[in-house]
């Protein structure tokens, strides 16, 4: 193990590779896209054995301000077909469900086996259909990637080929199952993600569910994080433990369509309009960073652990700081629409931390005191949320000037986690004139895990949606089709 300031040096070598390395967003990169052609493909890897290479600046490639503007918040790249496939279970209609490779009986409760491999944890579920969680396990690689302060792809994509056959078989034995063939359908996330970690999942997985001839469906990172806010998890939403009509599952969700989704993780960060099961209209997005990025950079600049994601590490921290000490910027103060950027943030706290570096007369940043870092990371930690608020409440305003009667949030993603976020966000809700209600996951099952692919799977079986196992492709980008 080499120590984090080590570590620290190594991440400034790639630091723009490493950035980048949590899979980058699908539709919200819209300005970044827009600029770099070449990114309009391929997620970006970390490739520890070669230094990294400057990126040539563009020429002539670039849009009138007028240009952008007309797209801003409208229009993403990924609407314009820059990318081949966008993920729409339902037909452009939204509606036309199919299930190709058939269905559970879904009058009776059925079990859905779930697997997730997107990023640097290796997860499997066996869920029911009323929404208990039978049994699950979870291999996470956070001391794999620690030492390098970001995930290693090559190194994630190892891990979880050496860990998916005993995450499986341990989810179904903790579901008190014998084998694979006790489940009614398997489900499995196909994207957005890294794509050599993806198929480590997606190959599982079809395997097991053409052996065992299962229905098989091919779940979305983003829309099963979304969806886990309509798992019945509390007390709220008895478990009713039958099966019935779409309907009456609809009715035990904890949150019904339509609603608002507020998507905050280490890849994106986007406000949608969620109307059904494959139905998303993007209202905002980030045009560089994710909230998750921004936290995870922060906490790799205080020299904090970042293996699994630095965001509980600057959350933690920030509770012993003052959030006013150190004056940040709030991002986009001069776009009133509801998008979002973490780039600027994120390059003010690291001037601030080296300005007060240098006022202490230390030589590096990683000799600031407890106190000074705490303060850092709680400035940074309110502002980043501060931003999150202005164009939460934007939308809002929008929404409720609007006939669709949207009165529900969803706060979906690893850093729905976050307790002062969702204190803020909670107290948002409970401000409006007619006040919102607001639906977040428990803490463990905001990141990622096998329960989310499962339950994503169980919804899209619900209205009728079943994928073909046999020649399933993984996507690293799998934008949601625009619905206009
Ligand atoms: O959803 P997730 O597990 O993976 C992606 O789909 O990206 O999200 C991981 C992100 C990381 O950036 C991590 O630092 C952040 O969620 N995160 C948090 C917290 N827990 C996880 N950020 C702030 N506060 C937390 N408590
Ligand atoms: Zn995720």
């Amino acid at each position: 193990m080499i120590s984090i300031s080590r570590a620290f040096q190594l991440t400034n070598i790639y630091s723009k590779r490493l950035v980048n390395s949590r899979y980058p967003s699908t539709t919200p990169r819209f300005l970044s896209a827009v600029d770099d052609a070449a990114s309009s493909s391929e997620i970006s890897t970390v490739n520890i054995d070669r230094p990294m290479r400057k990126k040539k600046k563009k020429k002539g490639n670039k849009m009138s301000k007028e240009k952008r503007r007309e797209f801003i918040g409208k229009r993403k790249a990924v609407d314009n077909g820059r990318w081949s496939v966008a993920y729409a279970p339902g037909g452009k209609d939204g509606f036309s469900f199919e299930a190709k490779s058939g269905l559970p009986d879904r009058t009776k409760p059925f079990t859905v086996l779930g697997i997730e491999s997107s990023c640097d944890d290796t997860g499997a579920a066996v869920l029911r259909s009323d929404g208990v969680i039978l049994g699950e396990s979870l291999a996470s690689q956070s001391e794999i990637h620690e030492e390098f302060g970001g995930i290693v792809p090559g190194l994630a994509k190892t891990a979880h080929e050496e860990k998916i056959d005993s995450v499986v078989n341990e989810a179904i034995a903790r579901a008190g199952l014998n084998s694979v063939a006790d489940v009614d359908a398997i489900g499995v996330t196909v994207g957005p993600g890294l794509e050599i970690c993806l198929r480590v999942g997606c190959n599982k997985a079809r395997e097991l569910a053409m052996e065992h001839k299962k229905p098989f469906v091919s779940v979305h990172h983003l829309e099963a994080h979304i969806l886990m806010a309509r798992l019945p998890f509390d007390d709220k939403n008895a478990k009713f433990n039958v099966g019935g009509t779409e309907e009456v599952h609809e009715s035990k969700r904890t949150v019904q369509f339509p609603f608002l989704a507020l998507l905050v993780s280490g890849g994106h960060c986007q406000l949608m309009k969620c109307l059904g099961i494959g139905r998303y209209e993007i209202i905002g997005g980030t045009i560089d960073d994710s909230l998750g990025e921004a936290f995870d950079k922060t906490a790799r600049l205080l020299g904090l652990p970042v293996g699994g994601g630095g965001g509980p590490a600057v959350e933690k921290l920030a509770k012993e700081g003052d959030p006013k000490a150190v004056e940040l910027p709030i991002p986009l103060q001069k776009r009133k629409d509801c998008d979002f950027s973490y780039a600027g943030l994120k390059t003010a706290v690291r001037m601030k931390t080296e300005k007060i570096a240098a006022e202490r007369g230390l030589d590096s940043v990683d000799d600031l005191s407890h106190e000074d870092k705490a303060n850092i990371a709680s400035s940074f930690q309110n502002v980043a949320i501060k931003h999150i608020e202005q164009r939460l409440k934007r939308t809002m305003d929008m929404l409720e000037n609007e006939d669709g009667g949207i009165r529900s949030l969803a706060v979906v993603g690893g850093v729905a986690a976050n307790q002062e976020l969702r204190r803020r966000l909670e107290a948002i809700c409970e401000s409006r004139n007619e006040p919102w209600e607001m639906m977040v996951p428990p803490p463990r099952l905001c990141t990622d895990q096998g329960a989310m692919a499962a339950w994503a799977a169980i919804e899209r079986i619900v209205v009728g949606s079943t994928d073909i196992p046999d020649n399933q492709e993984v996507y690293a980008r799998f934008p949601f089709q625009s619905l206009s």
